[in-house]
């Protein structure tokens, strides 16, 4: 798999030959709306139009033979792109579900012909897999086999893999095999020396929207227990996801002993160790945790003063509350074994 970082503004060209210029279009009052963002590059009569990339797919197709002639991958191969894409869309709404501005991961992931059922199956799995790696709830995503006459121009199958979002169920991500179409839309082609031939290899490709992916993942994770007054908001993320790892506390902040013990014994060494540490010593413990809990930190570590004679702290679970002893020097195979 090779990332791929390209531009955002691309020869007008690429767009024509690919049929966005003439097909990218949503429909407005029985008109067809273009929704690539144009734009002028170049002054006077050097002006040219160009346009905000409306998929980060094309960036990697255009790039196809740089690929191929550095590296001479074998089938099958990926190349791989996270980046923005823009689209001037009519209804821009669902706070992060459609936006002008978003961010996409897409691979293209090319492949013989005859392999392409095998290759789509595959994808399907791992697009799932990393569904649930990542913590989003499996229940609420299904499957929907877009039908012939729904499907992209370019699509021989596609699959949208839907969200249950609080309004409606709708399209989070997607799983197309583009056949040859963009390379051949592009002429380009490849040298197969495992067959001794030249051919146009096939496409199969998973593409995600980060900012959907985020928006269904806050709506998995956000959990409330308790009630009325007392009702503890908090975001259920797997650690390997949480923004914070884990929280360091020292149980006052007007201790130089607890602060000092807490800053070099505890906090730093895990700060070197997993980067996604937070040093909070802000309020009371009570409020340390609320805090804590909003934003999803799995485990908070508190210094009291028996840390100072038994070299062990305090580590609350945010799930549960249940609170634990733990030895100064177990702590980073404790967060380890837990991540
Ligand atoms: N290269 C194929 C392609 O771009 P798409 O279904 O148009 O396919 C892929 O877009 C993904 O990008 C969608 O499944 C969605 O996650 C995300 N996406 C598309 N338009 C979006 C928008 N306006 N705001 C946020 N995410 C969007």
């Amino acid at each position: 798999m090779y990332a791929v970082d390209a531009a955002i503004l691309m020869n007008a060209k690429v767009w024509e030959a690919t049929g966005h210029v003439a097909n990218f279009a949503d429909p407005l009052d029985g008109k067809k709306f273009n929704t690539m963002l144009k734009t002028q590059v170049g002054a006077g009569k050097e002006a040219a139009i160009s346009y905000l990339r409306p998929e980060t797919a094309q960036g990697m197709f255009v790039n196809f033979k740089n690929t191929v002639d550095a590296f001479h991958p074998k089938l099958p191969f990926g190349m791989a792109q996270i980046g923005k894409a823009f689209r001037n869309e009519i209804a821009p709404r669902d706070f992060l579900f459609r936006q002008r501005e978003f961010e996409q991961m897409e691979i293209e992931y090319f492949i013989r012909p005859e392999d392409w059922e095998r290759y789509f199956e595959y994808w399907r799995g791992e697009m799932m897999e990393w569904m649930q790696e990542v913590g989003l709830d499996i229940n609420k995503v299904h499957e929907l086999e877009v039908l012939d006459a729904d499907r992209a121009h370019y699509s021989k199958r596609t699959i949208d893999f839907e969200f249950e979002f609080p309004f409606g169920k709708k399209e989070l991500f997607g799983l197309a095999y583009r056949t040859d179409f963009d390379l051949n839309t592009h002429k380009l082609e490849y040298v197969d020396e495992e067959k001794g031939e030249k051919m146009v290899p096939h496409v199969i490709e998973p593409s995600m929207g980060v900012d959907r992916a985020v928006l269904a993942l806050l709506l998995s994770v956000y959990t409330e227990d308790g009630a009325g007054e007392e009702v503890r908001e908090y975001l259920k993320l797997k650690p390997n996801i949480a923004p914070v790892i884990c929280a360091v506390s020292p149980l006052l902040k007007n201790k130089p002993e607890l602060v000092e013990y807490a800053n070099s014994r505890v906090y730093t060494p895990l700060k070197m160790e997993f980067g996604r540490v937070a040093w909070d010593d802000n309020g009371n413990i009570g409020k340390r945790y609320r805090r804590q809990d909003e934003i999803g930190t799995p485990f908070c570590i508190v210094v009291d003063f028996d840390t100072l004679t038994d070299n062990a702290v305090t580590v609350r679970d945010r799930d549960n509350g249940a609170q634990e002893r733990v030895k100064v020097e177990d702590l980073k195979n404790y967060i380890k074994e837990r991540i």
